[in-house]
Parts: C-alpha cells; sequence; structure tokens
C-alpha cells in the first residue's frame, strides 16, 4: 500500500499509481511532483484563488499542488476521456476535495471563472512526430495548434486585471503583451515562468518564451518565429 504523503514528495512513488501505458509517458507528459509544489505556491504567492489546469493529463499536478494549497481551487481539462478517470480515481485516493476534473477541450470551456491558469506546454503534441504522441485518441493536427494557440492568446488578454498564468516548458504559442514576466527560475527538466495580467492594451507585439527568457515578437512574426523555434528543438 503506497502512502499518500510519499506519493506526494516522490515521482516514482506517484507514478506507480499510473497505469504503466500513462506511467512510461510521466518523465516528458506530467508536472513532476517538485515542479507541481512550487508552482501552487506560486500561485498562492500571486493571489490566484482559482486555477485552470489547461490539459491535466491524469490530474498529477492537480493533485499535488491541490493537496499543498488547500485554499485554492483547481480544475483540470482534459481532451482524453479516459486520462480523466485516472484523475478522478486518484482525487478519491489522496482525498483532495478541492480539485475538480472534466472531459473536454480545455480551449472551449468559459475561462472568466478562474483568475489563474497553468500550461504544461499542452499544445505542443500536436506538432510531435507520430511515434512521439501520447497515444491515437486524440485528433492532432498543424491546423489544431494554430488555432488553439490564437484562441488561447485571445483568451488570455481578455482576462481580468492580476490573472496570473504560470507556464513549465513554455505556454508554446504567444501570450498577450498586456502580461509582465514576474518570475523565471529553472524547475525540473525546464523552467517555471509567471505572468500576471497588466490593463488591457492594443499592441503590435506579443511575447513568446523561448530559451531562458522571453522575447517581444511582432504580430505579424509569430507564426515564423514559432515555426523557426520548432525547427530549432528539432535540430
Ligand atoms: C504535457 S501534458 C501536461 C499534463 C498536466 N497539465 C500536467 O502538468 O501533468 C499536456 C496535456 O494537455 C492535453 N491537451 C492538449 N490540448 C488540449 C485541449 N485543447 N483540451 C484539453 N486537453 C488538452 C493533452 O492531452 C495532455 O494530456
Amino acid at each position: 500500500m503506497i502512502s499518500p504523503l510519499s506519493a506526494l514528495v516522490d515521482d516514482y512513488v506517484f507514478d506507480q499509481l499510473l497505469p504503466p501505458y500513462v506511467r512510461n509517458r510521466s518523465p516528458r507528459y506530467w508536472t513532476p511532483v517538485a515542479v507541481a509544489a512550487r508552482v501552487g505556491a506560486l500561485f498562492r504567492v500571486h493571489g490566484a484563488r482559482k486555477v485552470l489546469d489547461v490539459g491535466c493529463g491524469p490530474g498529477k499536478f492537480c493533485i499535488v499542488a491541490g493537496s499543498l494549497c488547500s485554499e485554492l481551487q483547481f480544475h483540470g481539462v482534459e481532451q482524453r476521456p479516459r486520462l480523466i478517470r485516472h484523475g478522478n480515481r486518484l482525487a478519491r485516493y489522496f482525498g483532495v476535495t478541492n480539485i475538480r476534473f472534466d472531459a473536454k477541450d480545455a480551449t472551449l470551456v468559459p475561462w472568466d471563472d478562474y483568475d489563474g491558469f497553468y500550461f504544461f506546454n499542452p499544445f505542443a503534441e500536436n506538432m510531435f512526430q507520430a511515434q512521439d504522441r501520447f497515444d491515437d485518441d486524440a485528433s492532432l493536427s498543424a491546423a489544431r495548434f494554430g488555432s488553439e494557440l490564437l484562441r488561447v492568446e485571445s483568451l488570455l488578454a481578455r482576462a481580468r486585471v492580476g490573472t496570473v498564468v504560470v507556464t513549465y516548458h513554455g505556454l508554446g504559442g504567444p501570450i498577450p503583451s498586456s502580461y509582465e514576466l514576474v518570475a523565471n527560475e529553472p524547475a525540473g527538466t525546464n523552467r517555471i515562468r509567471v505572468w500576471i495580467q497588466g490593463p488591457a492594451r492594443e499592441s503590435s507585439w506579443a511575447w513568446l518564451e523561448e530559451g531562458d527568457g522571453a522575447l517581444r515578437v511582432l504580430r505579424n512574426d509569430v507564426g515564423r518565429t514559432l515555426a523557426s523555434l520548432a525547427a530549432k528543438g528539432r535540430d
């Protein structure tokens, strides 16, 4: 019997609770427990109360962050229903009541309910080679990648002042220029960045996360810059 407490501090122990096909992909696909704990703390420090995990997989981030930050609400939305079934099972196992999971397209649920958004590069899989994709359950494509990134940019642009966005391995696309990068630290196999929404503004540029930092990119150049960053990543 695995102790719930040890699973909240050790990836190996947590991942043992997942079936092999989900566990085997954990290092690449699911937030490590130490990163989840840190991201939860950053949401709390920056004043978020209700966080949407955009593409929550089997719920590892929500379960760890929700267990450690009981005053926050975490809502995980995932396109693959069978992962949500594991998330619900694990939430019951850990007895966490401040988290909720739904099987839906996370870019199509209303975002005005939330003051925090977590992205572990959820849309990048659209651009993966077939053998690197998690499974065949989701229909993925470059066209979907482009349209989801544009939808997310516009949803984030409309978010309330003070909205907290945390990325791990980046969001994967443009972040509106109204956001300020307030924290940027190494974590796990990449970086955690914290962005806070300021007053809305019309702007000709957007942020793109790149390497250790973030670039200001003219809106007209976003597509081209993303393509060249993706090519660099494949080299
Ligand atoms: C890299 S995993 C991160 C999982 C989880 N957030 C974590 O940190 O452990 C990205 C997840 O996003 C999901 N996803 C991608 N696009 C989605 C969308 N539009 N709606 C819902 N889920 C999506 C994928 O199926 C995958 O499970």
